[in-house]
Order: C-alpha cells, then structure tokens, then sequence
C-alpha cells in the first residue's frame, strides 16, 4: 500500500483571497498549500484597475512571501489597450468576467457579454486568458451553467486564438461543450464539484458549508466532472476556487455563496485520484496542465504526502472548511 506520495509544488489557477485581514490569513495558508496561486478580484472594491493589481499582488505577497502569484482584473466595463498593458506589466495573466448577480459581489457584473466584446478582442490581441464565471442570470438554479454555454460557443467562435477558461465546471453540458471546443478552451475543476452533489447542500439538513456557485447539482454531473478530472485530458486542470466567508456569512437567512476548501484540497485530491486509481494522472492535473495552458513554467520543486489521517478543525481563520470535523487520509 502506498505511503508516500511525492508530487510537483500544486498550483492552484483559481483563488479567493478576499481582502484586509482576512486576506492576510488566507494568503499565508494558500502559500501552505499551493506553489502557485491565481487570485481573483472579486473583492470590495474589485480589482479592475492596473494600480488595484499591483496593489492585490503586494498585499498578498507581504502575506506569503514565497507564494508565486498570479493575479485576475474584473472585466466589468470595456478597458483601453494602455490598460490592458498596464494590467499585464503589474502581474494580471487573465481578465474575470461575472455575468451580473450571479454570485458573490457581482453586482458590477456586466449583464451582455456582447458589450465587452472589444475588450476581449484586445485580450485576444495581448494574449490575456479570458476566465469565465459561466452561469446564465435569471435563469433556473441548476440551468445556468447549460444555459452559458452558448455564449462560449459564440466567444470561440469570434475570437479563435483566444485562450478561455470556463473556471469550476459543475454539469455534464459543460465538459462536453468544453471537450468539443478547440485546443485554447479550457477548464477549472475544483475538488467540491468533484465529491459533492446537491444532496450534500440540501439532502438531509441544510448544509450552508457546501452552499457555492455554480451550485453542486445530480450525481450524473458530479461523475462527469469527475470523469474530466481522471482523463488526463489537458484540458482540464485544478481550479480550487477556495471562496472562504465568515461562520456568521454563511449561517444566515441570505447566506453567502462558496467552499472553503484550500486547507484540505490537496490531500483530498489525492484521496479521490487514489479510489479512482488514477494517481500517476494528478500531478498532470493538480500542476503541469494549468502551468502549461497559462504559459509558465512548470513547477520544480516538490512536496511529499504521508498517508497520516488527521481531523479537519471545524474551523479555519473564522471559517468552516470542506469536510469541517472529518478524517482525511493524507498529510
Ligand atoms: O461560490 C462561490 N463563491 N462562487 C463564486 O463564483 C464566487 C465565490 C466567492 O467569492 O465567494
Ligand atoms: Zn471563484
């Protein structure tokens, strides 16, 4: 049986951070975990200015100083070309659409993708990714990661050499659509889309812990969200968006959406790729394939795992992590 496993330093290509002094414990736990991070801007007030990048990056750099760190800017209005550069020059790789009201702090979210269309010409011209939150607003719950896709199509389509990412697919349509696309579209998985379904969220009790978006959704969506993460197609590549919010945020009567998974992901991942058999297919997933399609190099250095159970606090910096108060296998 094995007992050790050693892979390269995880990347992880989707990160919440969040901002001030929270941002400062999770920056400093993120740099625990992961080599690499890709942070996203959907902070208060967002990251969409080349000053605001250069900014998030130090803060979180003065946190976890040997974290590698890539930074997002939020594509809620059209920018110029100088932006762009200088959004490039001060560390962003990729721009991060939200469709308007779709999740947390989405409220400058921009309601017609078409209306940013020359912004995203100019990514494709400056070789920025485009990362999608891809969910249809005003649509029904668990229709509107399907109901997204059209608009990716589309975007392939208009704009054939730019690299998108569809970020934490959740539904059979999208691997599909996702699959069928060419080589420069691809997508995050995170580790809560690939062990829980709505039941997790609603079955039994209510599950505020588990309460993310794109909401978990049947068991046919998780196992083909599954299926893409053990199939070593390159396309498909570790997100965690690790989105913690305080006890009280999520304990409410409006609770706030996302997972709080970056403490645990790793070694989760490594328990699922193992009842999977699929272990020589995770360090593809959880570190080259992401470093690969970002165009950077991939990791060097090493972490080691030890088949060592430990118990998940049931809190983290003011935060219930993934499988809060269970045993996991791997250290
Ligand atoms: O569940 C989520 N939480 N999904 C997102 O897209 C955003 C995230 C957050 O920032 O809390
Ligand atoms: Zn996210």
């Amino acid at each position: 049986m094995l007992q050790e496993l050693e892979l390269p330093l995880p990347n992880d290509f989707h990160i919440h951070l969040r901002q001030g002094e929270a941002l400062v414990n999770y920056a400093k736990s993120a740099g625990e975990q992961f080599g690499l991070v890709m942070a996203m801007p959907n902070t208060e007030p967002a990251i969409d200015s080349p000053e605001l990048v250069k900014k998030y990056k130090e803060e979180i750099l003065a946190a976890a100083p040997n974290l590698q760190v890539l930074l997002t800017f939020k594509l809620n209005k059209n920018y110029t070309e100088q932006e762009l550069l200088a959004m490039q020059k001060n560390g962003a790789v990729a721009a991060k659409y939200y469709p308007f009201g779709v999740t947390t702090n989405s409220q400058d979210g921009v309601s017609k993708i078409e209306d940013i269309y020359p912004t995203i010409a100019l990514l494709e011209k400056l070789d920025l990714v485009l990362s999608l939150h891809g969910e249809e607003p005003g649509v029904f719950c668990l229709d509107k990661e399907k109901d997204f896709l059209k608009h990716l199509e589309k975007l392939s389509k208009t704009f054939p050499k730019l690299r998108i990412v569809l970020e934490h697919v959740s539904c059979v349509e999208a691997v599909e659509c996702v699959k069928s696309l060419p080589e420069n579209i691809a997508a995050t998985i995170t580790v809560h889309h690939l062990i829980l379904t709505l039941d997790d969220i609603i079955g039994d009790s209510l599950r505020p812990q588990n309460f993310c978006k794109p909401l978990p959704k049947l068991p046919k969506d998780r196992d083909a969200v599954r299926a893409a993460a053990f199939s070593g197609n390159k396309k498909f590549f570790f997100g965690s968006d690790s989105a913690p919010h305080a006890l009280e945020k999520k304990q409410s009567l409006s609770g706030a959406a996302g997972v709080y998974s970056a403490p645990v992901a790793v070694p989760i991942l490594i328990e699922e790729f193992e009842k999977e058999n699929k272990l020589n297919l995770l360090a593809d997933f959880v570190s080259n394939f992401g470093a690969d399609f970002y165009k950077i190099p991939r990791q060097t250095k090493k972490a080691t795992y030890v088949k060592k159970e430990w118990q998940v606090p049931k809190t983290i910096d003011g935060a219930v992590p993934l499988r809060a108060g269970e045993t996991l296998k791997w250290s």
